[in-house]
């Protein structure tokens, strides 16, 4: 019987250096994508993340009518024709509970029909956060299989504004709501309870929107008139914090490393586990800050740290929600517990990263307990010498590798394919910096 795919990192056993660039950011490369197609004009776009979850969502562009071009590596163009039409065929987002979700709001705003589906892990993820706030506002929605998970088919068009209280911190609904809202008639409203990612209240204003916002509390309250239209903009797409973690968390635990990382965003909605590592004792620090296409930058240095543990506050969990498995990666390593609790929301990610985290860092030898909302890492000696499960995770799979690289044994995960989706090339940047990845 032939072998699963699996990929081993093993103990580095001489310090980590060099400085490479991050991949470009996700969410803002969705965005550029869904932004251009429903837009006039042309939209180009330099920087972007070729990885799959995107190209689903370049695909999706080209269904809904618009026309994607390649131009050369990270440089795309979209030529958009002011609003979305009915696809020909089934939307697959693959992997990419982003595109999904932000594509059924854009759609909605729309007289088109068009079905979504994904791969096995997004069939397994909760739509109707997104669809039932969308439903309110005047699409309709049919289930295929099961309510509220794909596939599903939207009957969009003759939209009405709404005043939305969410109940969870969520860019990913609040952005889908605000793309549907540009089509509805009136005002739409969206009051969040926590500061969720910004990147779509930013791109609308980019592309010739006008959107208000103010401060309620904690969180805020957004307010777009509808009846907006897009005009087709450029786009220079950041490197991702989210991807840059990787390396430097490997730069953080692997003796005598320094480990640079360039060009990345420094927009602090999503620099939660950069706060984080640096209320550890990480010895983090940021140089050449500067602005590119409407975001902070820079080039972030990781030098080997002795870390300890905290309490990282419940507050932080939106700015760094992906960030967990990898924080609890470095946490392994930390001296004292690591606590991370108010982040129920891992559980309906990729997988559930709270379960999977768990049961891979006990494999590796740490400490972990587990709580509904949450879970606890007790720093101390990792011993590796593990296979763990991905459950076809990227987010997953790179934690593991990275925690193997400074492991007493090596550490092998199983299904990375899927890291591809937010960080091709990630095994060679590794490489580049000395580390020991392969399948
Ligand atoms: C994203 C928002 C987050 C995040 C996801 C990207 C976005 O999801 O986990 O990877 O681009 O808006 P939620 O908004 O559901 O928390």
């Amino acid at each position: 019987m032939p072998s699963a795919p699996q990929l081993t990192a093993r103990p580095a056993g001489r310090p980590l250096t060099g400085t490479v660039r991050a991949p470009g950011d996700k969410s803002i490369s969705h965005r550029s994508m869904i932004f251009g197609a429903m837009a006039t004009g042309v939209t180009e776009v330099e920087g972007l993340l070729e990885g799959d979850d995107i190209l689903a969502t370049a695909r999706a562009a080209e269904a809904f009518g618009a026309t994607v071009e390649r131009l050369g590596e990270g440089r795309w163009r979209v030529t958009g024709q002011g609003g979305l039409k009915t696809p020909a065929s089934v939307i697959d987002c693959g992997n990419a509970g982003t595109g999904v979700r932000l594509l059924m709001g854009a759609a909605a705003g729309y007289p088109v029909t068009a079905t979504f589906d994904g791969d096995a892990s997004l069939r397994k993820r909760p739509m109707k956060r997104v669809t039932g706030p969308l439903t309110e506002m005047g699409a309709r929605f049919d289930w295929a299989a099961e309510e509220d998970r794909l596939p599903v088919t939207v009957q969009g068009g003759d939209l009405k504004g709404i005043d939305y209280l969410q109940t969870v911190a969520s860019a990913q609904i609040k952005s889908a709501i605000l793309l549907a809202g540009l089509n509805a008639s009136g005002e739409t409203v969206i009051t969040e309870p926590e500061k969720s990612r910004d990147h779509t209240e930013r791109m609308l204003r980019a592309f010739g929107a006008e959107v208000g916002v103010e401060p309620v509390g904690e969180g805020w309250k957004i307010t777009l008139n509808g009846g907006q239209a897009l005009t087709g903009t450029t786009v220079s797409v950041p490197g991702d914090p989210s991807s840059a973690a990787f390396p430097l968390a490997a730069g953080l635990i692997v003796p005598g490393s320094s480990v640079t990382v360039e060009g990345v965003m420094l927009n602090p909605l999503r620099t939660g586990l950069f706060d984080t590592w640096i209320e550890m004792g990480a010895d983090l620090t940021i140089a050449n800050e500067r602005e590119s296409g409407g975001e902070r930058i820079g080039d972030v240095t990781a030098r080997h740290s002795a870390l300890k543990g905290i309490v990282v506050p419940e507050s932080r969990a939106a700015s760094m929600i992906d960030e967990y498995p990898i924080l609890a990666a470095t946490a392994a390593f930390a001296e004292g517990a690591t606590v991370m609790r108010g982040v129920g929301e891992m559980r309906v990610k990729e997988s559930d990263r709270i379960s999977l985290m768990v049961n891979g860092l006990r494999a590796c030898g740490v400490r972990v307990e587990e709580e509904a909302e949450g879970f606890i890492v007790a720093g101390g000696p990792v011993k590796g010498g593990a296979t763990v499960a991905t459950a076809h995770d990227h987010r997953i799979a790179m934690s593991h590798l990275v925690l193997g690289l400074a492991a007493e044994q090596p550490v092998s995960v199983l299904d990375p394919e899927m890291i591809a989706t937010s960080f091709p090339g990630f095994v060679e940047m590794m490489s580049r910096l000395g580390a020991e990845i392969a399948g």
